[in-house]
C-alpha cells in the first residue's frame, strides 16, 4: 500500500517543477491523452520525466484555476512530486473539491463549495503563541517561503465512513514549527480556524451545532512527524477555499475532523487543549480519533469506508485498516496505550 518517503538529498532537481514547464506540461498532456493514465493513479519510482508527467496531474483539464495569493501559487507550483505516494486510484477532483466537511460554511457536502468562494484568504496572518521561543503574529508568506512544497498522495478516512485518496501539496508541519523554536514544556500543538461570522454563514447560523471558532490539537510528537503536513493546496494547485485554504492540517492516519482548515492560530501547550469534537461528544469523538476498525463510534461501525465516488447502487464499500494503513510508520507512537479508551 505504501510507497515511499523520499529524503531532500532523493529529490533530483529534474523534480522541481516550474511554473513554465507545469503549465507546458499540462499542454503537453491535454494534448496527448495521457490524463486517462494519471487517474489510474500510478506510482512511480526514480527521477524520470515520464514519473512526472504521469504523477498526478490527473483531470487537470476540468480543473478551475483557484483564485487566491500569486506568491502562494507560485511557490505551490514549484512542488516537488512523488514526495509520498500510493497505488491507490486518486478521487476525482471535482469529488475533492465539491463534497466537503466545513461546517463554518455549512453541513451539507454541498455547503462549502457553494458558500466558501468568497472568502478572503489574502492577505492572511497566522498568531504564534504559547510554548514557543518566537511568539508572534506572522504574514502567511514569511511561514510558508522558507520551505518547499512536497506533494504527498493520502488516504483521507472521515469518521462518517467515507474516504478519498487526495494528492495534497504542502510543507511537513514539524518544518513549520521549528521555526519558532518550541520549548522543551511545548507537550502538544494547538490549531484554530478563522472565526468570521460576516463570512462563513455556519457561524451566524442558530442552528450551529459546534463552538466556535473550531479548534483542534495534535500531541507534539504527532505534529512532528513526518507524515503530517501542513496543506497548501492540491492537484497541483494552491487549495481551493472549501478544502480549506489557504493552509490547513493533513494528519493521515486520523479521522477527517483532526485535519483543521483555514488555521488562524498556533499555540503549542504543556497542557492538553480542549476540542470542538471532542467538547462536543466527547463519547463519540476522542481526543486521539486514530483511525481504528476495531472501535465503532457508538452510532456506526467503523469496519468499513465507503471510498469515493460511488453510489448508491455501488458503493465502493472497502475495509478500514487500523491507522487508515499508516500503521508501519505511526503505531510506535501509540505503544502501551489502550485504543479503547484513548480513541
Ligand atoms: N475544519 C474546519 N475548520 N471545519 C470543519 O467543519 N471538518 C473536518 C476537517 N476539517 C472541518 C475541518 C472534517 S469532519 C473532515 S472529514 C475534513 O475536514 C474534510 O476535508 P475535505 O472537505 O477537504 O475533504
Amino acid at each position: 500500500m505504501l510507497l515511499k518517503i523520499k529524503k531532500r538529498s532523493d529529490i533530483c532537481s529534474s523534480e522541481i517543477t516550474p511554473e513554465p514547464i507545469y503549465h507546458d506540461r499540462r499542454r503537453f498532456m491535454q494534448q496527448s491523452g495521457r490524463l486517462a493514465m494519471a487517474g489510474l493513479g500510478l506510482m512511480l519510482a526514480g527521477c524520470s520525466q515520464e514519473g512526472e508527467a504521469i504523477s498526478q496531474k490527473a483531470q487537470v483539464d476540468t480543473m478551475p484555476s483557484q483564485p487566491g495569493p500569486q506568491w502562494l501559487k507560485k511557490q505551490v507550483l514549484e512542488f516537488i512530486p512523488n514526495v509520498y505516494t500510493t497505488n491507490e486510484v486518486l478521487t476525482p477532483h471535482k469529488d475533492v473539491t465539491t463534497y466537503n466537511n466545513f461546517y463554518e460554511f455549512g453541513t451539507g457536502k454541498g455547503d462549502p463549495v457553494r458558500n466558501a468562494h468568497s472568502l478572503k484568504t489574502d492577505p492572511w496572518s497566522v498568531v504564534v503563541e504559547g510554548e514557543v521561543a518566537k511568539p508572534g503574529r506572522y504574514h502567511l508568506e514569511d511561514i510558508l517561503k522558507p520551505h518547499a512544497m512536497e506533494e504527498r498522495i493520502y488516504r483521507l478516512r472521515c469518521v462518517e465512513a467515507w474516504s478519498m485518496v487526495i494528492p495534497w501539496i504542502g510543507i511537513p508541519l514539524a518544518n513549520i514549527l521549528k521555526q519558532f523554536e518550541p520549548t522543551s514544556k511545548a507537550r502538544f500543538v494547538e490549531f484554530t480556524t478563522l472565526y468570521d461570522p460576516e463570512q462563513m454563514p455556519g457561524q451566524r447560523s442558530s442552528f450551529a451545532s459546534l463552538d466556535w471558532p473550531y479548534v483542534e490539537a495534535l500531541r507534539i510528537d504527532e505534529a512532528m512527524h513526518p507524515l503530517t503536513l501542513m496543506a497548501t493546496g492540491l492537484y497541483g494547485d494552491i487549495l481551493p477555499n472549501q478544502n480549506g485554504a489557504p493552509f490547513r492540517l493533513v494528519v493521515p492516519w486520523k479521522y477527517g475532523f483532526k485535519s483543521i482548515k483555514s488555521i488562524v492560530k498556533i499555540r503549542l501547550t504543556e497542557q492538553q487543549p480542549a476540542t470542538t469534537w471532542e467538547a462536543s461528544a466527547p463519547q463519540e469523538y476522542g481526543f486521539y480519533a486514530n483511525v481504528n476498525p476495531a472501535v465503532d463510534h457508538p452510532r456506526w461501525s467503523q469496519k468499513y469506508e465507503r471510498r469515493l465516488p460511488g453510489t448508491l447502487l455501488s458503493p465502493n464499500r472497502i475495509e478500514t485498516q487500523p491507522f487508515n494503513g499508516y500503521g508501519e510508520e505511526v503505531a510506535d507512537l501509540y505503544k502501551g496505550m489502550d485504543l479503547t479508551r484513548f480513541y
